[in-house]
């Protein structure tokens, strides 16, 4: 079977670049996910090799499953061993000003990895995509596009070694990025992508063309200032589990055009303040902390909108513990507070029915504080030209 031929049952979580959606409380089953995209689960062998190699712990995100699963990520450390160049590739569509905590993870995970293997970066801003999609118009996608180079550049990006673009900018402005768009639309049919992204006849065929658009950033040929028209400098590209259907179409397409297929990292979904059955989403405002939040909004929303796992009353909570798989605050600590000890003893005391909710959301509540008011700062200071700098093409300083 082809990475590509994936069959949907049903009854299954749905899981693709446009619909994440669970029956379970406790959110999408990942491994189930794992077997029918094919993929590999990062697990405590890979973690330890990328330990060994880099010389330093992976990140928290990689040893708490937050990514969880991969393509061909031993083959990257391969390269690394032998001091081999790789890049790294990510995205965002840019269909609100509202950035929230979920749209952080893949950009927090993407610059501890350029920062630890110290390799070029590549951000594309799908502002033609989002046009596709949603009721926006071009201009107003395009403008969306440079408001949120600012709150990804606020991740701590390096300028030497990162390009962000535009799509609306960069498509028509790049011959040879053009020319790979053309040359994946030629290998893939109407039959292929409607299989992958179940499109129907009734798609516009700008929908139906766009998944080329995402898949050209795989190849080192569509960045001729980057890459001095190399077209075999290999590609890691960390990305939320719902973007896997680009890549296996890239995956697909990539040895028919001598290109190397591009190696990825993929994490699981941000849930919603309301758990796990969805997740965080900008058209949902409850179901979202956004980086534009107050400190005020922070803690108001999580009083009173994070699922809670806890037991219905005082008496019965001590008695039966808490439930940390279904409770929003020790789900959302796993992916921002650091500290491991602290963490593994919130989680104790809340199983045992020590510590009430009240106490995990508190512990929260100062954990987002921080860490989005310390965006906030960052943001501030970024301007328009600093946006225009990381959004000009041009060589990116890297080693070989
Ligand atoms: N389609 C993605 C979104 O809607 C944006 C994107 C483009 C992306 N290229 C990517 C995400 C590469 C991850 C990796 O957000």
């Amino acid at each position: 079977m082809a990475e590509q031929d994936i069959i949907i049952h049903p009854e299954e979580d749905i899981v693709d670049p446009w619909t994440v959606k669970s029956s379970s409380d406790k959110g999408v089953d990942y491994n189930k996910l794992i077997e029918k995209f094919g993929s590999m689960k990062i697990d405590e062998e890979l973690i330890k090799r990328m330990e060994r190699v880099t010389g330093k712990p992976v990140h928290h995100f990689i040893r708490r499953g937050i990514f969880f699963s991969h393509r061909e990520m031993h083959h990257i450390l391969d390269l690394y061993e032998k001091k081999q160049p790789f890049y790294l590739y990510t995205g965002r569509g840019p269909s609100s000003d509202a950035m929230h905590l979920g749209h952080l993870v893949p950009f927090i995970c993407t610059r501890w990895l350029q920062e630890t293997f110290d390799v070029p970066l590549v951000i594309q801003l799908t502002d033609d995509e989002k046009f596709l999609w949603k009721d926006l118009t071009a201009e107003e996608t395009h403008k969306l596009a440079y408001e949120n180079a600012k709150d990804i550049i606020a991740c701590g990006f390096d300028l030497d070694k990162t390009f962000i673009f535009s799509d609306f900018d960069y498509v028509g402005g790049c011959t040879d990025f053009y020319k790979n768009i053309c040359r994946i639309q030629k290998l893939v049919t109407f039959n292929q992508v409607k299989g992958i992204f179940g499109f129907d006849d009734s798609t516009c065929i700008g929908k139906v063309g766009f998944p080329a658009i995402q898949a050209a950033p795989s190849f080192s040929s569509s960045f001729p200032l980057i890459f001095g028209g190399h077209t075999k400098v290999p590609c890691l590209i960390p990305c939320a589990i719902d973007q896997d259907p680009y890549f296996r179409m890239t995956r697909d397409v990539a040895p028919r055009l001598q290109f190397l297929k591009p190696a990825l990292l993929h994490s699981v979904f941000f849930p919603a303040l309301q758990g796990a059955q969805s997740k965080m989403s900008s058209s949902e405002p409850t179901s979202s902390i956004f980086l534009t939040d107050s400190q005020k909004d922070i803690k108001d929303k999580i009083n009173k909108y994070a699922y809670s796992g806890g037991q219905a009353t005082v008496e019965e909570h001590k008695e039966k513990g808490g439930d940390c798989e279904v409770d929003v605050s020790y789900q959302y600590l796993r992916f921002f507070m650091d500290d491991d000890a602290k963490l593994e003893q919130l989680r104790k005391d809340y199983t045992s029915g020590e510590l009430l909710t009240g106490h995990l959301k508190k512990e929260l509540i100062t954990v987002l504080q921080k860490l989005v008011g310390e965006h906030q700062e960052r943001k501030a200071k970024i301007t328009d030209a600093d946006v225009k700098k990381f959004m000009t093409p041009r060589k990116l300083n890297y080693k070989y």
